[in-house]
């Protein structure tokens, strides 16, 4: 009986050990998934647009999929809007839905994920790995709060059509629910964060975006080489 015991044990065993190296090959061969964080004007969208450019990612932006539920003229869409306007966050399940129906919808022919704006609080991030996919990496554009106002209000005097939440009150309120949250983030992903100075020049930062993109895609390679 005893050794019968041992057998069962040394089988399972033997099984685990398979079923984590799946798991880790799995986990090697999935394309990135990489989380842009950063303030209201850090820049996110004007380097996701150049991160696509090279690389082909998928770019998909949290304040885009809402804006887009708001041009639908929907009742959902309305409350999104008063939401953004003033300056506060969406309700996570909202966010998470859009985005995990345009990471389904993408999967099939992406060569990577760029989610741009997500997560803003914690448990946006835990929900995200729980419910999508793990983050392989997460770049922080850090920004004074100076250069990110004039941005704004740059960008605001240069558009045709004004986005909603791109006057100075609800810039402040935009600023601070991005303080509030911030470094608890950057906190509780610290092993997979990487700070980038965003106070430069547009192509100084892309090129250190690119350094660690670079990086990156090398560690997939190797990781799914070696299993
Ligand atoms: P969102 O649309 O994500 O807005 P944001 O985070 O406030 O960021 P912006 O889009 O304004 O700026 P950006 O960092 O992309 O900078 P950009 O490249 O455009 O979110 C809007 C709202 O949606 C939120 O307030 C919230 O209500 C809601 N929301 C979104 N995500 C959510 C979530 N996960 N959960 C809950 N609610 C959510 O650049 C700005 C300007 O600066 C441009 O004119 C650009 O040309 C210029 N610029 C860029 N880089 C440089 C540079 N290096 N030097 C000089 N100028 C530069």
């Amino acid at each position: 009986l005893f050794m019968c015991h041992q057998k069962t044990m040394k089988r399972e065993a033997q099984e685990k050990l398979k079923a984590e190296q799946l798991r880790k090959a799995q986990a090697a061969a999935e394309i990135p998934i990489i989380w842009i964080l950063g303030g209201p004007g850090s820049g996110k969208g004007t380097q996701c647009a150049k991160i696509v450019e090279k690389y082909g990612f998928t770019h998909l932006s949290s304040g885009d999929l809402l804006r887009d539920e708001v041009a639908s003229g929907s009742d959902k869409g309305r409350q999104l809007q008063a939401i953004m306007t003033s300056g506060g966050l969406v309700p996570n399940e909202e966010v998470l839905s859009l985005l995990n129906a345009a990471v389904s919808r993408a999967k099939g022919n992406s060569k990577g994920f760029l989610i741009d704006g997500y997560p803003r609080e914690k448990s946006q991030g835990i929900a995200f790995e729980q419910t999508i996919a793990p983050c392989d990496l997460v770049i922080y554009f850090e920004c004074s709060e100076e250069s990110m106002v004039k941005r704004i209000m740059n960008r605001a005097a240069a558009a045709a059509v004004k986005r909603a939440d791109d006057n100075e009150e609800t810039i402040r309120a935009r600023l601070h629910t991005f303080k509030m949250n911030t470094s608890e983030i950057l906190a509780l992903y610290a092993d997979k964060t990487m700070t980038i100075n965003a106070e430069r020049d547009v192509e100084d930062i892309f090129m250190e975006t690119v350094n660690i993109i670079n990086c990156l895609m090398q560690k997939k390679a190797k990781a799914s080489a070696s299993c």
